[in-house]
Order: C-alpha cells, then sequence, then structure tokens
C-alpha cells in the first residue's frame, strides 16, 4: 500500500528558468566579457548543483573554498571552477591540480604553497588577486609585476589572470569603483593576462569595470545589489520563493499580547495566523512588526517576535484566511529586498540563510 508523502512544511522553490534568464541579462549588458557565474555559500542559499547545472552556460563558476569546489566535481560538474578563496595547504594544491580547478592567489602564503609545490598532475590556472582599496584580500598593487616574474616561470602555474574586489559598487554616487579601478589598471599597465573585476553593482553600473571577466553573484538570483532598488529595477527576476502555509488562524481580544515578550498587543478583537516558519528555518528573527508577507497572495503583516519555528500574522483585512492557505515570505510580488529592510539586513543575507530543514524545490518551465 503506498502512503502519500506529506507535502514539506516551509518549502524554498527555486526558478532555473528566471535563473538562467538573469544569466542572459548579465551576458548581454557585459557582451564583451566572459561570465564566471558565483555560486559560493550553496549557490546563495539556493542549492549549489542545481544551480550550477542550470548555469551550465556561464564561462566558469565561482565557489569559495575548496569543500564547494568538490561538491561541484562530486554533482558531475566539468566546466572551469574557481576558488576564490584560493587553498592554505599544501594538500589542497594538489587537489585543486587534481580536480582542475583555477585557484586565486591573495597572500605571500600561498606564493610559498606553489613555489614548494611537488609535481603537480597539471599546471595550475592561477588568479592572483590585487587590494586595490577593499584592504580584505589581495597583494600591493605595487608588488604584481614582482609577482608576475615570479608565478610566470613556476612549473607549478599554467595561465595566470589578474583580479581585484570592490568595496562600494554597491552605491553608484561612491568614486570609490573608479578609484579602484584605475589603481588596477595602472598596477597591470604591460603585463599580460586577462582581467576580472566586476561583481554585480559593478557589472550594472560601471561599464568600464567589466574588463575580461566579470563575476556576478546576487544578481543572477535576481536581487538588485543597490541597496534602495529591487531586482525588478534592473529587469531581474526573482528566483528564490520561500513559502509556507498557516497552522492555525486564531480569534483574539483586544489587550491581548503576541508571541514571547508580548511585544504586540492586539489593538481590538482581531484574527491572528500563525505560519510554520520561524528562525529555525533562516527567516530573520529580526525582522519587525510590520514586516510584509504574503497570505493567499495578499498582502499582510507579521506582528510579534519570530519564534523558531513560527510567525505569527495580522489577519485583518484577511477574512476566508483559514489553515493550509499558503503563505509567501518572498518571492514573486513580495520582494526579499523589502522584508531585508525590514530586518535590518540585506537580502545576500536573507537568502545565504535559508536552512536545511527547508528543502529547495526546483522549477523549469522555459528556456
Ligand atoms: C571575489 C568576489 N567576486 C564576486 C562576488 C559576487 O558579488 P555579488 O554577489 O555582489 O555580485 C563576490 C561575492 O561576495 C566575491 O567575493
Amino acid at each position: 500500500m503506498s502512503r502519500a508523502a506529506p507535502s514539506p512544511r516551509a518549502r524554498a522553490v527555486v526558478d532555473l528558468c528566471a535563473l538562467r534568464a538573469n544569466l542572459r541579462l548579465a551576458r548581454a549588458r557585459a557582451s564583451g566579457s566572459r561570465v564566471m557565474a558565483v555560486v559560493k555559500a550553496n549557490a546563495y542559499g539556493h542549492g549549489l548543483l542545481e544551480v550550477a547545472h542550470a548555469l551550465a552556460e556561464a564561462d566558469a563558476l565561482a565557489v569559495a573554498c575548496i569543500e564547494e569546489a568538490l561538491a561541484l566535481r562530486r554533482g558531475g560538474v566539468t566546466g572551469r571552477v574557481v576558488l576564490l578563496e584560493g587553498v592554505v595547504e599544501a594538500a589542497e594544491l594538489e587537489l585543486a591540480a587534481r580536480h582542475d580547478l583555477d585557484i586565486v592567489v591573495h597572500h605571500d602564503s600561498q606564493l610559498g604553497l606553489l613555489d614548494s609545490a611537488r609535481a603537480l598532475p597539471a599546471p595550475l590556472r592561477v588568479w592572483v588577486k590585487l587590494d586595490t582599496g577593499m584592504h580584505r584580500l589581495g597583494f600591493a598593487p605595487g608588488a604584481a609585476r614582482a609577482i608576475y616574474e615570479r608565478l610566470s616561470t613556476s612549473r607549478a602555474v599554467g595561465a595566470l589572470g589578474w583580479m581585484t574586489h570592490f568595496a562600494c559598487a554597491d552605491d553608484r554616487d561612491s568614486d570609490a569603483t573608479a578609484r579602484q579601478l584605475a589603481v588596477f589598471d595602472a598596477a597591470l599597465e604591460g603585463l599580460p593576462g586577462v582581467r576580472s573585476a566586476a561583481n554585480s553593482g559593478a557589472l550594472l553600473g560601471w561599464p568600464q569595470a567589466r574588463l575580461d571577466w566579470v563575476r556576478p553573484g546576487i544578481l543572477l538570483y535576481g536581487v538588485s545589489p543597490y541597496p534602495a532598488r529591487t531586482g525588478a529595477d534592473e529587469g531581474l527576476a526573482p528566483v528564490m520563493t520561500l513559502e509556507t502555509r498557516l497552522i492555525a488562524v486564531n480569534a483574539r481580544r483586544r489587550g491581548d499580547a503576541i508571541g514571547y515578550g508580548g511585544t504586540w498587543v492586539c489593538p481590538e478583537d482581531m484574527a491572528v495566523g500563525v505560519a510554520a516558519i520561524g528562525y529555525g528555518d533562516g527567516y530573520p528573527r529580526h525582522a519587525v512588526s510590520g514586516t510584509p508577507v504574503l497570505v493567499g497572495g495578499a498582502r499582510a503583516a507579521l506582528i510579534g517576535r519570530v519564534s523558531m519555528d513560527m510567525i505569527t500574522l495580522d489577519l485583518r483585512g484577511h477574512p476566508h484566511a483559514r489553515p493550509g492557505d499558503p503563505v509567501t515570505l518572498w518571492g514573486p510580488g513580495l520582494t526579499v529586498e523589502e522584508v531585508a529592510r525590514h530586518a535590518g539586513t540585506i537580502a545576500y543575507e536573507l537568502l545565504c540563510a535559508v536552512g536545511p530543514r527547508v528543502p529547495r524545490l526546483t522549477r523549469d518551465d522555459g528556456p
């Protein structure tokens, strides 16, 4: 006798068609550049392998660390994969060579690893990262020529490219991006090798920063890199819909305090809904009363504190709401950017935080 599987409590539906459309937009905007699609952190929470396979048209994928790269190889991804943090020990260097990974080299310790590498299965494609003003990772720009001379004679190194990362590309009014780009150009004058600088913000906002390779992350997932805008403003389509359902609709009395800490008090007799999602699923605990959700496709507001497994909703204006009704936390009709603003954070964090308890289901109904 077969038993019906229960439908998942909360779920993230990942629209692969939207993902590919966003990649096409990136390509169209940066038509002279190759695209390194950033899929680190479980593809910004969307599911590493599903996203990687859907982005097969990208020229390379970028991940943070070797574990993510090996997960891609185990999952059948055979194309170029770039390790943005590079490697920290000899065994990782060996693994990178064995699995044909590109590595970023940003620190003297990594130059040392390359110098002392035993015969590798194949020379590595290396991206040298220069610190042009972000002051996180990278060599001083003035070191570029010496590093080039050192690596171009190394048996461990095959192709050599150059990379930098922008600190303020999400702020179109800042001149920091143009300054960083000028430092990058000057440091590399006369040196061979492809160049890569642009994350999503620079790809969309600074045409002169696109160079040989662009490295979009957040825009692929349908989110604007700029704080006051949404993906739709950039022509992007949202990829993740986070949804759950109502598990209770309760009649409350004027003066009833709702949830932990009793932080929200009913101003009148009213219906309060309980939806099955909480910070244990990655929904942000800092979302304030008034954060929008969709109940049956219509806006309602979060009230009271977010608990581990549940949130409470003001259902005034939803007289027909019933347990089982769909609740959308973000997706088409309610941007993750708007929710992030109510939670005092950015969409990147919300997407990455969707937890392992939430199954990712893919949807694919288009080109
Ligand atoms: C080195 C590097 N390049 C590109 C990206 C993609 O950035 P974004 O998601 O803003 O496009 C990241 C992400 O943080 C990164 O660390």
